[in-house]
């Protein structure tokens, strides 16, 4: 028997979260680093106390169902919770927990670099330099689109949200939003409030998705969603892809009626939609919205905060279910 609690942890984590890890518990480490299927987390759990989650792992009902009887609690290592079915979680008894709050600014950061990129159609000029394929300046060459006096429409003003608008402020952007509830006038800084995603749709040259994955947002941004936005318009996603529709953004990006997409999050991860890698007007990254040093030591050390409480018998900061 382990002295301390044993957490089956599904990846690698920063060295020093691995340490502060080791210090309190007694860590089981997928250190294949590789996603694993649900026969794999049931099996990594076998007397296990708490699991560690990242958003690759589908902890599903199924899995829940599954789980050894020794398990009480799931941290996960993100603030998305949507990889976990949290209504099994309560319906079992565990207790669920996130990383809210401390991801913000490097999320944030990452949308602006897709703002900027897929305008200034950085992706285009980084392959033909690449491909050694830049025969010299020309006055047309990849023109892109100008930030400054474009309307940004933020659906979801929550802290990312809001941290993206202040610093769209230093762009020049104008910023509209639609958030389920309505901004204080000290935290909307002046931004404009919608009170339909509609009525934002419309106003939004460029359009940044900072909702959660919910049910009701599964597929938001559809074809009939599409035509509502300017033409032209530039759509931004550092949320979640579940609320995209895949087929309705490439068609949209394929026919030109969008000028370009950033996106850092797709449905299916890592088997992203394969002709979104045909589309020069797809800036794309790798989910690498929280992938800073300073965040990702953060995340790991708030999901042992979390972990120290409920193992102190305490009720845990961020809990979820
Ligand atoms: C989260 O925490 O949900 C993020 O997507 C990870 O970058």
């Amino acid at each position: 028997m382990a002295d301390t609690p044993v957490v089956f942890v599904t990846r690698n984590v920063p060295d020093a979260v691995e340490a502060r890890l080791r210090r309190g518990y007694t860590p089981r480490i997928n250190d294949s680093d590789r996603a694993l299927s649900a026969d794999d987390i049931v099996a990594g759990a076998e007397g296990a106390d708490a699991l560690v989650v990242t958003p690759p792992d589908k902890v599903t009902a199924e899995v829940i169902d599954r789980l050894p009887g020794s398990v009480k609690a799931i941290g996960c290592f993100s603030v998305g919770t949507n990889h976990v079915d949290l209504d099994a979680a309560k319906a079992r008894g565990l207790v669920v927990t996130n990383t809210p709050g401390v991801l913000t600014e490097a999320t944030a950061d990452i949308a602006m670099l897709l703002i900027l990129g897929a305008t200034r159609r950085a992706w285009e000029g980084q392959a033909m330099l690449r491909g050694d394929d830049w025969h010299g300046w020309t006055p047309t060459q990849l023109m892109g689109v100008e930030l400054s006096g474009k309307r940004l429409g933020i659906l979801g003003m929550g802290r990312i949200g809001q941290a993206v608008a202040r610093r769209a402020e230093g762009f020049g952007l104008k910023v509209h939003y639609h958030n389920r509830r309505r901004l204080s006038p000290d935290e909307a800084r002046g931004a404009t409030y919608h009170d339909t995603p509609e009525s934002l749709l419309a106003v939004s040259d460029i359009l940044s998705l900072h909702c959660p994955a919910t049910p009701e947002t599964q597929g938001f941004l559809n074809a009939e969603r599409i035509e509502r936005l300017p033409t032209d318009a530039v759509v931004i996603n550092t949320s979640r892809g579940d609320v995209v529709d895949d087929d309705a953004l490439i068609a949209a990006l394929r026919s030109g009626r969008l000028f370009a997409a950033g996106l850092d999050v797709f449905v299916g991860e890592p088997n992203i939609h394969p002709d979104y890698r045909k589309l020069d007007n797809a800036y794309l990254l790798p989910h690498l919205g929280s992938a800073t040093v300073e965040t990702r030591n953060a995340m790991g050390f708030k999901v042992l905060d979390n972990l120290d409480a409920f193992f102190a018998g305490q009720e845990p900061p961020d809990r979820v279910a």
